[in-house]
């Protein structure tokens, strides 16, 4: 059995990513210093998967710590990095915490790749390293423009970092993922998004609003120049996102790779407009939802989506799910985490 060390693994897409690992035959120790998540989820991945992983509550800014996951777990094969500080809005008041956390943490990591010889990393890259594009749909070939936050500033110099430590560690092999919008929750309800900090993503706050935690949301903006004048992006269930993390693992696992670094688009390759998100979530749960249209969000990219051609000749890989089953899944997690409709 292949063991896997999985960074945030207490996070949204790394506890999906954990189940589809164990399913496929991983064994998992994940690091996550709950600065954003909750243990309890570890529970939701034993109830699906009738594995209990043991995460390290450590924060990888420290050396010693993350060594000593390493000194423990010496068969160490891959690691798969998702854990970051991830608010876009917060990362422009406070970046320095968004670089000390996210670069610190993958420098730690790329330390202990040398010294405990893991040949495998895989790394959570986003589609705000391309900023504010207008080549629709996005290839992986698409140049990167300014960053638009200090968050998309620390993936874009994770990212060369990667490429200038691949440069002279060549026994080591790397994957970046840019995802799109990542969204959904796993189809037993058992787990799903729940940060500690605020939600302000759109399929959360469209959950949040529908079970009465928020009295009503706010679309941002329906005068821009598409086809219902609602911004567009591109929603990938993260079940499929998790298929391609233990995809990518396996490509370089079979030494399919042989660039030392490739970069992958995730998405679903269609753009979905914030109305029709709306429209969706309605129909597939029958739940009325609290809109109003507001002003456009500062920063908001016009519309956005990926080409993932790449990731399915290369990877094998390609999304099963779309928009209705996110809204279904997201919608099915939020009433389960919160034990029902919220009255008054
Ligand atoms: P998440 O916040 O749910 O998970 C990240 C986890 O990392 C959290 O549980 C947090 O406690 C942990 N963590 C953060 N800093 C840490 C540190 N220094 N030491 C140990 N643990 C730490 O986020 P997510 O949505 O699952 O995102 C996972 C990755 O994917 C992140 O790198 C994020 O930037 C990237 N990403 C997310 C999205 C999205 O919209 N969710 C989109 C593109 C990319
Ligand atoms: C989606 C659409 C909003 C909330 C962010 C990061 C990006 C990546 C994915 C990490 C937009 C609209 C939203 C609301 C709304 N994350 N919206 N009302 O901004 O596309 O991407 O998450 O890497 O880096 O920036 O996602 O879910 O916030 O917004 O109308 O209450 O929904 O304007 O058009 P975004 P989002």
């Amino acid at each position: 059995m292949k063991k896997v060390l999985v960074t945030g693994g207490c996070g949204y897409i790394g506890s999906h990513t954990i189940v589809d690992l164990i399913e496929q035959g991983y064994e998992v120790v994940s690091v996550d210093n709950l600065s954003n998540s909750d243990a309890s989820v570890l529970d939701g991945i034993a109830a699906i998967t009738g594995k209990r992983v043991k995460n390290y509550a450590i924060d990888l800014r420290w050396p010693e710590a993350t060594a000593q996951v390493f000194e423990d777990h010496t068969d160490i094969q891959g690691i798969i990095h998702f854990a970051a500080l991830k608010a876009v809005g917060e990362s422009v008041n406070e970046p320095i915490r968004y670089f000390r956390n996210n670069i610190n943490s993958l420098l730690n990591l790329l330390d202990c790749m040398v010294k405990y010889e893991v040949p495998h990393l895989i790394f959570s890259s986003s589609c705000s390293v391309y900023g504010n594009t207008d080549q629709l749909p996005v290839t992986e070939e698409t140049p990167t423009q300014e960053a638009e936050s200090p968050y998309a500033r620390t993936k874009q110099m994770c990212e060369q970092i990667i490429h200038d430590f691949a440069r002279v560690h060549p026994k080591q092999k790397h994957i970046l993922l840019r995802y799109f919008n990542p969204a959904g929750a796993h189809d037993s309800a058992k787990i799903g998004e729940s940060p500690i900090n605020k939600a302000s993503n759109l399929v959360p706050v469209i959950t949040e609003t529908a079970i009465g935690k928020r009295q009503e949301m706010t679309v941002f903006g329906d005068n821009y120049d598409t086809r219902d004048g609602s911004c567009i992006r591109d929603y990938i269930h993260v079940e499929d996102l998790a298929d391609a993390h233990t995809k990518a693992l396996q490509h370089l696992e079979a030494s399919r790779q042989q660039n030392a670094v490739d970069v992958y688009n995730l998405g679903i390759g269609e753009g979905v407009t914030v109305l029709e998100a709306v429209e969706a979530f309605m129909k597939v749960t029958g739940q009325k939802l609290a809109y109003k249209i507001g002003e456009r969000r500062p920063g908001d990219v016009v519309a956005i989506y990926a080409n993932y051609n790449k990731a399915e000749q290369q990877l094998g890989w390609s999304p099963k799910r779309d928009i209705n089953d996110i809204m279904r899944t997201a919608w099915a997690w939020e009433v389960a985490r919160t034990g029902g409709r919220l009255e008054g």
